[in-house]
């Protein structure tokens, strides 16, 4: 009944909220990981074709665009995020006209189709790459290389230019034989950094966004953006003193002279500028969100000035890097507040849980959790980020030392690659209960599908009345309330309850209750703007004590733990 009354209210709505938000600002951006999404040859490798078949959930789920991570020409030593060819789709995913093929059928469905852009480095295996180090013109310093210095104790023998270390462990620099000179990896060994003080290798790059923009794509996710530019001088970077990093680790230093450049910030708005460019044309907004991890302050640069911007959506990692499942519900009004607050007032605020580099949100939080995380990414103010598989409420895999593929895990060793590996978050999309959860047709998938996909799938939560994905649903529609497109946010932690109401003039007002502690409760919402008086269940979460419908008095609301509400004034 309630949710009959939300959509009659969401049709109402779109119109006028449309009116003065553009279809980036109002989107729901939903992550395909596409060697587990859906395999389509058998090969147990996700495909495009598999994503164009299964374009129509996105649809249904209501999400309105879908950034895929890379798809471009790879041996896959960090499983596309190594580029052999940024030119052309890998024949594991399939062809350029299969991606065309995907455009075009998302472009009949409604969806924005954005790219995964990666800057900082291509493959080892990169025409360019045998290029350079051939020293062949234009090619020659599309890299980083360094002559290293004298080993002390056999001078005929050279020890790398300093002490940078790289994200996947070890020193970040190789040496090569045929050049003579070591070169730089701020990745794997197979990602040499690209060179953004050659102008040939920046206007390459800018060709490489051109090529994709020509053929209509909407946009670009832009990967590991802090590690475009290093210190010209070469200095040693200061240690960090975690003290959970060994002399090998990522985290052993403090990144003072390879992350965060102003030449990066400064790299960035000059690719919002060719973006601009095919907007101005036709007043379709090309998007670049960008993939910042890095503290606060320095991510909200990346937003650039209005005279010169740079991303529209550094993603909003504030509850991926600092929020535990020992964290308060205070805790996490505090992290929502820093970013809310912080931001450029002109700009668009995004909320992100999960993506393929970070455990998942249900295995961090807890699955009870799963529908109040969903709440808050897609009724706080501006963009939500879903990653494939978080509308079901899907949960890490347990992956054995042998069964890993992930260099990061595999880099660090039996004893520790668990600390590491990013394979229990990229396991196969749980379609239904059938072989590999609906995946694949293959014997072995490229990952082991989930163990726990007999029960937790695509299937068996569509139609039901509570369910994660018909919550997620639900959520996706009341997006369209012209109080949550556009509506002021007043977020407080209540006790264990974080809750916030989104409230404008002459609107109904929604409010969002998610209990984020182990005990049941009575909360007093009136306290939060506009949320005096009765207020209407709207969506309650799996296991919440009301009913779509049921008419509560603020000031008394009882949750169950772990319970998430959605609520409306009168
Ligand atoms: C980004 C990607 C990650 C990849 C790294 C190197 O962090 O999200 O998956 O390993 O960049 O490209
Ligand atoms: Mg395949």
């Amino acid at each position: 009944m309630a949710f009959r009354l939300l959509l009659a209210l969401a049709a109402l709505a779109a119109s006028a909220a449309a009116a003065d938000l553009d279809w980036w600002q109002t989107a729901v951006y939903y992550q395909i990981y596409p060697r587990s999404f859906k395999d389509s040859d058998g090969d147990g490798v996700g495909d495009l074709n598999g994503i164009t078949s299964k374009l129509e959930h996105l649809k249904d789920a209501g999400v309105t665009a879908t950034w895929l991570s890379p798809i471009f020409k790879s041996p896959m030593a960090d499983f596309g995020y190594d580029i052999a060819d940024f030119y052309n789709i890998d024949p594991l995913f399939g062809s350029n006209e299969d991606f065309f093929a995907l455009k075009a059928r998302a472009d009949e469905l409604g969806l924005k189709v954005l790219l995964d852009f990666v800057p900082n480095h291509s493959s080892n295996e990169s025409e360019w790459f045998t290029k350079s180090i051939q020293r062949i013109d234009p090619y020659t310093d599309y890299y980083v290389w360094e002559d290293g210095v004298p080993n002390a104790d056999d001078p005929s023998k050279r020890d790398p230019p300093n002490n940078w270390i790289s994200n996947f462990g070890g020193s970040a620099w190789a040496w090569n034989e045929e050049r003579g000179q070591f070169f730089l990896h701020q990745f794997g060994l197979g990602q040499p950094d690209l060179n953004y003080r050659s102008p040939a290798l920046v206007e390459e790059m800018k060709n490489v966004l051109r090529f994709w923009l020509d053929r209509g794509i909407d946009g670009f996710r832009v990967d590991a953006v802090p590690f475009l530019f290093e210190n010209a001088t070469l200095a040693d970077e200061p240690r960090s003193y975690d003290p959970s990093a060994l002399p090998t680790d990522e985290k052993y230093l403090k990144h003072i002279y390879t992350q965060n450049l102003p030449e990066t910030m400064d790299m960035l708005t000059q690719w919002r500028a060719v973006l601009d460019e095919y907007t101005a044309k036709d007043g379709e907004t090309r998007v670049m969100l960008a993939e910042v991890y890095a503290p606060l302050l320095t991510t909200f640069e990346y937003f650039g000035t209005q005279e010169k911007p740079g991303a529209h959506l550094p993603f909003n990692f504030q509850f991926i890097q600092y929020l535990t499942n020992s964290s308060s519900a205070q805790d996490l009004v505090d992290l929502a507040l820093q970013w809310q607050n912080g931001i450029p007032s002109w700009a668009t605020s995004n909320w992100v849980v999960g993506n393929h580099d970070n455990h998942r949100a249900a295995s961090r939080y807890g699955r009870e959790l799963v529908d109040g995380l969903n709440m808050l990414v897609l009724l706080l103010p501006g963009v939500a980020v879903t990653y494939n598989g978080e509308e079901i409420g899907m949960e890490d895999a347990f992956i054995s030392w042998s069964q890993s593929v992930d260099p990061m895990g595999l880099n660090a060793g039996p004893d520790r690659y668990q600390l590491f590996s990013r394979d229990p978050e990229r396991t196969p999309f749980q379609w239904d209960d059938s072989k590999n959860a609906g995946f694949s047709d293959a014997d072995t998938t490229w990952l082991p599908v989930n163990s726990d996909y007999k029960a937790l799938n695509l299937k068996s939560e569509e139609g039901v009345a509570h369910s994660h994905y018909t919550t997620y649903q639900h959520l996706t529609t009341a997006r369209k309330l012209p109080a949550v497109q556009r509506g002021a946010l007043d977020i407080q932690a209540l006790g264990d309850v974080v809750a916030f109401s989104r409230t404008l003039e002459g609107e109904q007002t929604v409010v969002v209750l998610v209990n984020w502690g182990a005990d049941s409760l009575t909360v007093d919402a009136s306290v939060l703007a506009g949320a005096q008086g009765e207020l209407t269940v709207l969506i309650p979460s799996d296991n919440a004590s009301y009913a779509e419908g049921d008419v509560v008095e603020a000031s008394s609301i009882k949750m169950g733990p772990k319970d998430g509400l959605v609520l409306t004034s009168a």
